[in-house]
C-alpha cells in the first residue's frame, strides 16, 4: 500500500509540470450575501440588505480554476463580452493565477453572468444574464487559431461545453486535429444539446442525463448496482462508437461513475465522499483532475480513481469548491489507511 501512496504522491506532484488549455463558455458566478428583516412594501418579497459580495470563474472558467488549485497551470480560450462584467471576470481569473491571453472580448456580446441571492444562507432568488454567443465568423476564425496554437503549447486539452455558443464543431475540429498531431490528450465535458463530431478525442465525461440524451436512449431509473445496469451499458456502447475515445467515464452523481474502455470493460467507481453538503461543479472538478492525472502518465483506472477522490472532497465542501493537490493526497491516505477498495470490475 505504501507503494500505491508514493506513487499518487509523485502523480499529484508530476500535475505542477502540466499546462492544460480549457476551451468553452465562460461565466461569472455572482453572489450576493446579505440579511433579511422586512418584506417589501411593493410585494410579496424579502429586502435583502447587502452585506458582502463575492465572484467567481464559472462555466468554464471554473474547470480552470479547478487545474490550477489542483496544482496544474491552466490557460483558457472562450470569448467574453467587452463589458464591465467580461473585465471582473479576467480580473478574477488572474487573481487565479490563470491566463487569459486566448480569451477574447467581443463587442456587442453580453458576458455571461450568474447572479445569486443569498439571504441567512438561504438562495433567495438566481438572476442569469445570458445571451446565445453568435460568433462573427472571423471571431470564430480567430478564435479557431487560438486555440490551436495553444494546445501546441499544452500537455492536456479540455473542451468544456455549457452549450452557450462557444463550443462550435469548427473549433472543436481544429482543436483535435492540433492535439492529434502533437499527440496530447483531450477530454470533452459535452452538452446534451450540441452535437459534435470527436473522433480522436482521449476521453469524454458525461453524466447520466447528457449520456442517455447524447446516445438517443430514453432515460431510465437507475439499477441498484450500475454494472448491471443495461440500459446504462447499452448508452456507453452506442456513446463509443459515436464518438471513439480511448475511454468514456459517465458520471453518476451519487452512484459514482462508470468507466467504459475500448475493450469492452466496465468499472463502476463508487463515490468515496465521506460528507455531502454542495454538489454544484462536481463535474468540473471530476474532468479537471480526470484529465490531469491523464496527462501526468495515469492508466484510465487510476484517473477515475483519483478524479473520484477530488469529487469526494468538493462534495464534502459549501459552495462550488475546487480540491488542492494537498487535500485530495490526505484524502487518498486516509482512503489507503481505512483499506477501501473504491473499484467494481464487470
Ligand atoms: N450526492 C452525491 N454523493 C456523493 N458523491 C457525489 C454526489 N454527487 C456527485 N458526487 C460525486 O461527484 C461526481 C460528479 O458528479 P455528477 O455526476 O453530479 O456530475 P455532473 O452532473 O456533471 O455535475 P455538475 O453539476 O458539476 O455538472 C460523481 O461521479 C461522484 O463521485
Ligand atoms: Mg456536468
Amino acid at each position: 500500500m505504501t507503494g500505491k501512496l508514493q506513487w499518487v504522491e509523485s502523480l499529484i506532484t508530476k500535475f505542477g509540470g502540466q499546462h492544460i488549455l480549457v476551451v468553452g463558455d465562460l461565466m461569472l458566478d455572482r453572489y450576493i450575501y446579505g440579511t433579511v428583516s422586512r418584506i417589501s412594501p411593493e410585494a410579496p418579497v424579502p429586502v435583502v440588505r447587502v452585506m458582502d459580495e463575492k465572484n467567481m470563474p464559472g462555466g468554464a472558467a471554473n474547470v480552470a480554476r479547478n487545474i490550477q488549485a489542483l496544482g496544474g497551470c491552466a490557460q483558457l480560450c472562450g470569448v467574453v463580452g467587452q463589458d464591465p462584467l467580461g473585465q471582473e471576470l479576467l480580473a478574477v481569473l488572474a487573481r487565479d493565477g490563470i491566463t487569459t491571453t486566448g480569451v477574447m472580448q467581443l463587442p456587442g456580446m453580453r458576458t455571461t453572468v450568474k447572479t445569486r441571492i443569498i439571504a441567512e444562507r438561504q438562495q433567495v432568488v438566481r438572476v442569469d444574464w445570458e445571451d446565445q454567443v453568435k460568433l462573427p465568423v472571423e471571431s470564430l476564425r480567430v478564435l479557431c487559431r487560438e486555440s490551436a496554437a495553444a494546445v501546441r503549447r499544452s500537455t492536456g486539452v479540455i473542451i468544456a461545453d455549457y452549450a452557450k455558443g462557444a463550443i462550435r464543431q469548427e473549433l472543436v475540429a481544429a482543436i483535435l486535429s492540433a492535439a492529434k498531431r502533437h499527440r496530447i490528450p483531450v477530454a470533452l465535458d459535452p452538452n446534451q444539446n450540441t452535437v459534435l463530431k470527436v473522433q480522436g478525442i482521449t476521453v469524454a465525461t458525461p453524466n447520466r442525463k447528457e449520456a442517455f440524451s447524447l446516445a438517443r436512449v430514453p432515460e431510465q431509473t437507475p439499477k441498484d448496482n450500475p454494472l448491471k445496469d443495461e440500459a446504462l451499458a447499452r448508452v456507453a456502447g452506442i456513446l463509443m462508437k459515436q464518438w471513439g475515445p480511448s475511454f468514456l467515464v459517465i458520471t453518476l452523481g451519487a452512484q459514482g461513475m462508470l468507466l467504459a474502455s475500448r475493450s469492452g470493460g466496465r468499472v463502476h467507481i463508487p463515490t468515496v465522499a465521506r460528507e455531502v453538503f454542495d454538489v454544484s461543479g462536481a463535474g468540473d472538478t471530476v474532468i479537471a483532475a480526470l484529465l490531469l492525472a491523464v496527462a501526468a502518465g495515469a492508466s484510465e483506472k487510476e484517473a477515475a480513481e483519483l478524479a473520484t477522490c477530488a469529487a469526494g472532497v468538493v462534495v464534502g465542501k459549501i459552495g462550488t469548491a475546487v480540491c488542492a493537490g494537498r487535500e485530495l493526497m490526505a484524502f487518498y491516505q486516509v482512503l489507503v489507511k481505512t483499506g477501501m477498495n473504491v473499484v467494481r470490475r464487470s
